[in-house]
C-alpha cells in the first residue's frame, strides 16, 4: 500500500483509558475542535455543538451523574482531564426531511464524522481519546443544566495517554470490501 501520513495516524490511533493527570493544553483542544468544525454534514446543517468540559469540579459532577449505576464500565473516563459533550441540534429542515424519505439518520451520521475529525486531530498531537456511548444520557444532560430537548449523544474522552494499547482485531480486506460485485 502506498505511503500515507493520513494512514499512518489511522492506523496508530487506539481508544486510550488510561490517561496522565497532565492538563491539555487549550491551543490543542482548540485545533482538535477546528478539525471537528471542518467536517462535512448533510445539507451543511452541523446539528451539533461540542461541549468541553474540564474544569475539575465540573467535570467530577459530570462524571457522577453520567457513569453511575450500570453506566460504571465507563468510569475511567473520569480520570480522563478532558470530556467533550457532543450535543445534537435540530439541524435544518432539509436534513430531518432526507432522514424522512429515506430512514436514514443523517444526524447521527454528521455526528460520527465530526467526532471522528476530533479525535483523528487528537492523535495528531499526541493526544489519546476514546468514544463513549454507555453513560446516562438523562442524568448527564441534567448535570449540564441543557434545557429540554437537547440530547448528549455521544461524549469523548481526551488526555495524555497512560497505556499504549494493542491494536484491536479488524476485517480483513477481503471481509470488509468488494469492487463491482457484492
Ligand atoms: C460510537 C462508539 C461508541 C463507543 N463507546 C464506548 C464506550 O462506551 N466505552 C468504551 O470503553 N469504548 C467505547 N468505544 C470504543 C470502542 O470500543 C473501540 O473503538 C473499539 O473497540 C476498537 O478499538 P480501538 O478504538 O482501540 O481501535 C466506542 C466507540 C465508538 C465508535
Amino acid at each position: 500500500m502506498s505511503e500515507s501520513r493520513f494512514l499512518e495516524l489511522a492506523a496508530a490511533r487506539r481508544s486510550i483509558r488510561k490517561y496522565k493527570t497532565t492538563p491539555v493544553q487549550r491551543e490543542k483542544l482548540e485545533l482538535c475542535l477546528e478539525a471537528a468544525r471542518l467536517a462535512p454534514s448533510a445539507c451543511n446543517a452541523q446539528p451539533y455543538r461540542f461541549i468541553v468540559i474540564d474544569e475539575p469540579i465540573l467535570k467530577d459532577k459530570f462524571c457522577a451523574a453520567a457513569f453511575s449505576g450500570v453506566y460504571s464500565a465507563c468510569k475511567f473516563a473520569a480520570a480522563a482531564p478532558v470530556l467533550v459533550a457532543v450535543v445534537s441540534d435540530t439541524g435544518k429542515l432539509t436534513a430531518w426531511l432526507g432522514n424522512q424519505v429515506q430512514d436514514t439518520n443523517f444526524r447521527l451520521m454528521d455526528i460520527g464524522i465530526a467526532a471522528e475529525h476530533f479525535v483523528l486531530a487528537a492523535a495528531e498531537q499526541g493526544l489519546g481519546t476514546c468514544w463513549l456511548g454507555w453513560f446516562s444520557a438523562k442524568a448527564a444532560a441534567k448535570a449540564l443544566g441543557l434545557g429540554s430537548g437537547k440530547k448528549i449523544e455521544i461524549l469523548l474522552a481526551a488526555g495524555y495517554p497512560e497505556e499504549a494499547p494493542a491494536p484491536r482485531k479488524r476485517k480483513t480486506m477481503e471481509e470488509f470490501r468488494s469492487f463491482n460485485s457484492i
